[in-house]
């Protein structure tokens, strides 16, 4: 039960935060914990780190780490929550803290996660076409499959999975659901195999790879979960705390780097305007003009980390 996630971006995203002891910091992604380690290395003893995730398992590993680990030893208070971020102000309310110092979060999922064999999120395998990150969310990859119109899917896997054929893989699946129910990881891999031409099917890239993110996305409603998260974070924030962020997708990426943008923007009046009149301040700094991305010597170690982007702002 050990994970075998390997941590992104880890010196970076920490390093960006600017953490001091004493401070009081999110986690809004355990995962296997990485950055949450190294987090309470930096807030010592008198600090407090309040660690999201909403993957049961996420948390009980963790739980059982702090319990046999070295974690315990450096007596930082611990809070772990099995929630969604997106629930994030109101968890945090729950546990008597309006304000923290910082907040960081790692998308997507965990390589622990990926290689769960009943969650059905890699294509490699035969699993339930199942994907959830919170086992005990209603909806599955495999209600999507037999549920959602064909127009629905072809946006699902356009948007999510920038899947150059999404009309003819949701077409298929479409005709295939009209006969037999899709359940199995290995049935999709299949219709996808027969929708897409033999030259996409030999590309270096599986030609599974996109329809699987998308509908993992589709899944767990990431966007939604990130959108409703970003404003809460910026709202618990102590004036100068940080928060970190590594997107590997880039719809994800854009919507964050969107939202630091207008975010971090003063007056919005249209520039015919000789006076500002909206009166509109800015509620964040932008601190990474750039995205920080992983070293040549991560990228060695992990190539996991070749699609991740951080960016990071900070309260004004
Ligand atoms: C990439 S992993 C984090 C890895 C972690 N930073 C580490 O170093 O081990 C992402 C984790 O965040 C969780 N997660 C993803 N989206 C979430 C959300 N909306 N709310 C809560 N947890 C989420 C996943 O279940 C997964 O365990």
């Amino acid at each position: 039960m050990q994970t075998i996630h390997k941590t992104v971006l880890l010196a970076e995203t920490v390093e960006a935060l600017k953490l001091k002891a004493g401070m009081t910091v999110v986690d809004a992604t355990l995962g296997g914990g990485g950055h949450s380690k190294l987090v309470v290395n930096k807030i010592g003893k008198s600090g407090k780190l309040i660690a999201f995730d909403q993957d049961q398992t996420a948390i009980a590993r963790f739980k059982k780490q702090m319990k046999l680990g070295s974690l315990e030893n450096l007596k930082t208070e611990i809070l772990l929550v099995n929630q969604n971020f997106s629930t994030l102000k109101d968890s945090l309310t729950s546990l008597a803290i309006n304000q923290v110092d910082a907040i960081l979060a790692d998308l997507g999922i965990s390589s622990d996660q990926l290689a769960d064999t009943d969650r059905g999120i890699s294509f490699m395998g035969d699993a339930p076409l199942d994907m959830r990150m919170n086992m005990t969310a209603k909806l599955t990859a495999q209600e999507i499959v037999n549920e959602y119109s064909q127009a629905e899917l072809t946006r699902v896997l356009r948007e999510y999975g920038d899947e150059q054929y999404a009309s003819s893989i949701a077409r298929k699946i479409v005709e295939v659901r009209g006969q037999e129910k899709i359940g199995r990881t290995s049935q999709l891999v299949s219709i996808i195999e027969s929708a897409v031409p033999g030259s996409y099917k030999r590309k270096k890239i599986h030609c599974a790879t996109k329809t699987f993110q998308a509908l993992r996305m589709e899944t767990n409603q990431e966007l939604e979960s990130l959108r409703l998260f970003l404003f809460q974070a910026i709202e618990v924030l102590k004036p100068g705390g940080r928060l970190a962020i590594i997107a590997f997708h880039s719809g994800e990426d854009a919507l964050i780097k969107n939202w630091f943008r207008e975010n971090a923007r003063g007056c919005i009046c249209p520039p015919e305007f000789p006076q500002c009149r909206c009166d509109n301040k800015p509620i964040v700094k932008i601190i990474t003009r750039k995205p920080i991305i992983a070293s040549e010597a991560e990228l060695e170690e992990n190539p996991r980390a070749r699609s991740a982007k951080l960016r990071v702002v900070e309260k004004v």
